[in-house]
Formats: C-alpha cells, sequence, structure tokens
C-alpha cells in the first residue's frame, strides 16, 4: 500500500521544485520511519581503527589488534565491533539471543564475550559457546543463535556498519572519494579532538545547512574572509556531493592564513556522504562531522579532528586554531538552524523554493531522502 505521508512531492528538476514539506522536520513519526529505512540502510560511521579497547601488559590496544572490542550505538540499535583472532573485523548486533541482555559492555581486549545478564558467552565470531543451565532444553540447536553479523567495511581508518544485507558495497556509497583524497596521507593519522554539540533541529536542517554555500555571505564572516564566494560551487554524484571552496587569492600583508595550501593536497576536499557524515580533508589534517538525530527536534553533532604527531607542540598550536575557526563557524549554524527549525513549526510557512546555483546540494539531498523513503514505502 502506497504510504502517503511519505510522498516527499520534491520535484527532479531543481528549477521546478518545492523545497521539502516543514511536517518532514517536525512530525515526530518521521523519525522512526528514518531511522529504519535510512539510517540502517546506509553505511553508517561507527569508530576508527584507533579506537581505544583497554591493554594488555600495560599496552595501549586498539580494535586494529587481535581480540579486542568496542560497543556503540547505531540508528538506535546497540551493537558491538570485534576484531577475531585471525585478525578479522566483524560486527555484531549487541543484543544477546537468550533474554536481549547487553553482550558486550564499553570496550576491551576478551576472546569472548559473556553476556552481561545469565552468562552465555559467545566467541568473536559470534558463536555461541557457552549456555549455563540449559540442559532439558528441547529443541535447542546453539548454532543457530550466534550473535546476529552486521555487515562492516573500512576505508582508510574509518569504520562502517550497515544494518542492511542488501545495501551497495561501502565503495559504491563512498564513489570517488578515496581516488580524490589519495593525495592526503591517512596512515599515522590520531584522533587530536573531539566535540560534541547538542542543537535544538531536526538532523535534516543542519545537513540542509551544511550542504549550501549560500548563506556564506550573510552568516559567516569570518569564512566569507577565507574564500573565494564567486567560485563556490558543489557537485553531485550517487551518494555524495562535494563543496568546492576555494580560498581566496593572498595578496601581501595578509598575514598567515588559516587555509593555507600546503605540500601534499593542494586545497581542501569537502565531502558530504548521504545521509548523516560530512568528511573534510585539509592539506595537513582530516575531520568529520557526524549528524546524529536524538529526537525529531534534537540533534546530536559529533566533530572529530585528526592530525599526525598531535601530541606534538607545534601540533597543538595548529589543531587550537583548527578548532577554534570550526567552532566559531558552528556557533553561527547553531543559531540559525535553531532559528530555521521554529520556522518550520510556524503556522506561516510550509515549504520554499531552492536556489538552482547555490543549492543544488541540499536539493540532491531531498532527492536520495526521497528514494529511501519512497521506495522502501512502496509508493
Ligand atoms: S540475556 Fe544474555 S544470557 Fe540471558
Ligand atoms: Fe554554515
Amino acid at each position: 500500500m502506497p504510504d502517503e505521508s511519505l510522498h516527499l512531492d520534491v520535484n527532479e528538476q531543481i528549477e521546478c521544485a518545492h523545497t521539502l514539506a516543514s511536517r518532514f522536520y517536525i512530525d515526530p513519526t518521521i523519525l522512526e520511519i528514518e531511522r529504519s529505512k535510512i539510517f540502517r540502510r546506509t553505511w553508517q560511521l561507527v569508530g576508527t581503527l584507533q579506537q581505544a579497547c583497554g591493554e594488555v601488559n600495560g599496552i595501549k590496544r586498539t580494535i586494529a589488534d587481535a581480540e579486542t572490542f568496542f560497543t556503540t550505538e547505531l540508528a538506535g540499535e546497540p551493537i558491538v565491533v570485534v576484531r577475531d583472532k585471525h585478525g578479522m573485523l566483524r560486527a555484531f548486533s549487541n543484543v544477546c539471543r537468550h533474554r536481549a541482555g547487553p553482550i558486550a559492555q564499553g570496550s576491551g581486549c576478551k576472546n569472548v564475550l559473556r553476556c552481561g545478564y545469565h552468562g552465555w558467552t559467545y566467541a568473536l565470531d559470534g558463536r555461541l559457546i557457552g549456555t549455563p543451565d540449559v540442559e532439558g532444553v528441547e529443541f535447542f540447536d546453539r548454532s543457530t543463535m550466534g550473535m546476529v553479523p552486521l555487515r562492516v567495511e573500512t576505508w582508510e581508518q574509518f569504520i562502517f556498519v550497515n544494518f542492511d544485507a542488501q545495501a551497495e558495497p561501502l565503495t559504491a556509497f563512498l564513489g570517488n572519494i578515496p581516488q580524490q583524497a589519495r593525495g592526503f596521507q591517512f596512515e599515522g593519522l590520531q584522533s587530536a579532538e573531539r566535540r560534541n554539540y547538542v542543537i535544538e533541529c531536526n538532523w535534516k536542517v543542519y545537513v540542509d545547512n551544511y550542504l549550501e554555500g549560500y548563506h556564506i555571505p550573510i552568516a559567516h564572516p569570518g569564512l566569507m574572509r577565507e574564500i573565494n564566494y564567486a567560485e563556490y560551487r558543489t557537485e553531485t554524484f550517487r551518494y555524495y556531493s562535494q563543496q568546492f571552496a576555494p580560498i581566496r587569492a593572498m595578496k601581501s600583508g595578509d598575514g598567515e592564513r588559516l587555509y593555507a595550501p600546503g605540500p601534499g593536497l593542494q586545497e581542501a576536499l569537502y565531502f558530504w556522504i548521504f545521509p548523516n557524515l560530512m568528511v573534510n580533508i585539509y592539506p595537513d589534517n582530516v575531520s568529520t562531522n557526524l549528524i546524529l538525530p536524538i529526537s525529531q527536534e534534537k540533534t546530536l553533532t559529533v566533530f572529530e579532528w585528526f592530525f599526525h604527531d598531535a601530541a606534538s607542540s607545534q601540533s597543538k598550536e595548529r589543531i587550537r586554531k583548527a578548532v577554534e575557526f570550526s567552532d566559531e563557524v558552528q556557533q553561527e549554524d547553531i543559531g540559525l538552524c535553531e532559528s530555521v527549525q521554529r520556522g518550520l513549526r510556524s503556522a506561516t510557512y510550509d515549504r520554499g523554493r531552492y536556489s538552482v546555483r547555490r543549492e543544488n546540494g541540499v536539493h540532491h539531498f531531498h532527492m536520495l531522502l526521497r528514494e529511501f523513503l519512497e521506495r522502501a514505502a512502496g509508493v
């Protein structure tokens, strides 16, 4: 049965299209549908290979080492990522097959996971291997009761999980990004800083805002000084888009510039990967922004910066500057996104129009929303 409530009604031609109706940003039933039809059907960033997993004999372990694990959440689902004894990275639902207890908690180095409720144990390849006191249970076949496996793939040090067994591989979502980013040396990157911001807006308000540079002249005076706005543009691909923000030509006497080109990669690369991940690659660092809905009108954005030799004093100064500048822009965006959320609730507003030149990235995002929501609903 077609579900009319999920009909997005956004024209494929941006010239003719009206923006997404306000109910998609304020109706609490939409988020649950998005969790199952979008967040559990796409590749979600769940951590990096540097993820700490405790220590053995005083030596710190990460998920790159054998017999380690960490737990996290994906679209409201508890999951566990493990590295088994053969070095294979795996992901599972972190819900026990007995009575839904927590199989793993936190992170650590172990060769079996023991459920925190009644102690059923699972090997790191998922097999159920220990079930105390189940003698006498009829038709009980341990071999069918292992941890529920999920798809896991990596790009450089980033670990992605997908709940959808039918989804295209991660490489299809990333398209040309790995080739474009090849000039950047990912090896040896360390997490230098992580900041969480809770914003009173729907997650799509934040993503829409990220996907256009249209508001830069009005909303971001500091950023406007750094870039050549006339040449700012967005290109869209199957599951991602890229923003081009050329650095404004340096004049003598400009002093030190935040975005001065480095020796390797000559320009900053800004990618958004459907639905909720931004990867910003600068000549000397990478940052990720992960956009996680908390409720229909509350969103967590997780910003993380990765540098080489993050602990050196020289890097510390560069990290401080990058984080400070990003924070200034983020505070400006938070104010706007929260106002927009209030505006979307207004009785006077339902939908608007797109700038063909400046908002093609937003329109592309809305087309992907349409594809995922309507396809899954059978519209
Ligand atoms: S719920 Fe896991 S052992 Fe009972
Ligand atoms: Fe902005």
